[in-house]
């Protein structure tokens, strides 16, 4: 399975901090926030990753993450020269895909719990399109998934005004190869975005969109509001200083997916010598 991290967008909610810098590359404690789910994606065993994001951020991203030949991946980027919508990222992606699906995660999204890496790898082989349901308190400002009496999805809706469930769909999504032709058939919204709603709908009327609910065990937050940044930072901070561990360490999920060995981690723990990173990275050989 291949994977696709959306950089892009405006980040106006994090305005003036994103003015000049792309919101992905904002600090989430001691890490930028791309760091997050690219890590999630590579500890699942995704390795081959598109990086889409705004022409002028582009080169950020390539001088931040190079190639991935560090670390035992392949990274590509594609300009996404206007935010048109999430499901644009399939279309913008189609020549990485080629024939393989897909997994697609948000560059502001970061999920925590070993459980839920185990929940990905099941489903990096799903034939049709599955994404995640998780309870939250502000349902008007997501993807809204609606399940029947047996648990499974009936509707789904963005950003309703009356929202018929609390259950959003956090922005992790795993498609088939049919997700290029799909994403092809989408109009704009009346917002003007290709909305990846849509495209789960194109699923679910097919039959063939599971939604799983996020277990109980994993931590889903998005840092798009300055408050929702802030806790993130927190989070990662409590969660670093109590179990001793980096959460976010593209080089320890590349590690533990065995895209690299203890040797060339412990080439990259040298290269960050002196720092609690790399130090981090030199305890995971021992
Ligand atoms: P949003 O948070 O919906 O949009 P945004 O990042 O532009 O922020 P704001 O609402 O404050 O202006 O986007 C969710 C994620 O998807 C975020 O990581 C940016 C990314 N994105 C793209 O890369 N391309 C797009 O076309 C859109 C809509 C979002």
């Amino acid at each position: 399975m291949k994977g696709i991290i959306l950089a892009g967008g405006k980040g106006t909610r994090l305005y003036p901090l994103t003015k000049a810098v792309s919101k992905q590359l904002m600090p989430i404690y001691d890490k930028p926030m791309i760091y997050y789910p690219l890590a999630t994606l590579i500890e699942a065993g995704i390795h081959e990753i598109l990086i889409i994001t705004t022409p002028d951020d582009l080169p950020l991203y390539r001088r931040l993450l190079g190639n991935g030949s560090r670390i035992g991946c392949s990274f590509s980027y594609k300009e996404q020269p206007e935010p048109n919508g999430l499901a644009q990222a399939f279309i913008l992606g189609e020549k990485f895909i080629n024939n393989d699906p897909v997994a697609l995660i948000l560059g502001d999204n970061l999920f925590y719990g070993t459980h839920f890496i185990e929940q990905l790898k099941k489903y990096a082989t799903y034939d049709g399109g599955m994404i995640f349901a998780s309870k939250v308190s502000d349902p008007h400002r997501y993807g809204i998934v609606q399940f029947d009496s047996n648990k499974k999805a009936i509707n789904i809706e963005e950003k309703p005004t009356h929202p018929k469930s609390s259950f959003a769909v956090p922005g992790i999504y795993f498609y088939d190869n049919t997700v290029v032709k799909k994403a092809k058939k989408l109009k704009p919204s009346k917002r003007g975005e290709l909305e990846i709603t849509d495209l789960n709908r194109l699923y679910m009327d097919e039959d063939c969109l599971h939604v799983e609910v996020l277990d109980h065990g994993t931590a889903w937050l998005d840092t798009g509001t300055i408050e929702s940044l802030m806790e993130a930072s927190q989070f990662v901070q409590v969660i670093q200083s109590r179990q001793g561990i980096l959460v976010g360490a593209i080089e320890a999920a590349a590690y533990h997916s065995e895209a690299i060995g203890k040797d060339k981690l412990s080439d990259l723990a040298e290269e960050l010598k002196g720092t609690v990173y790399g130090n981090f990275l030199k305890s995971l050989i021992l």
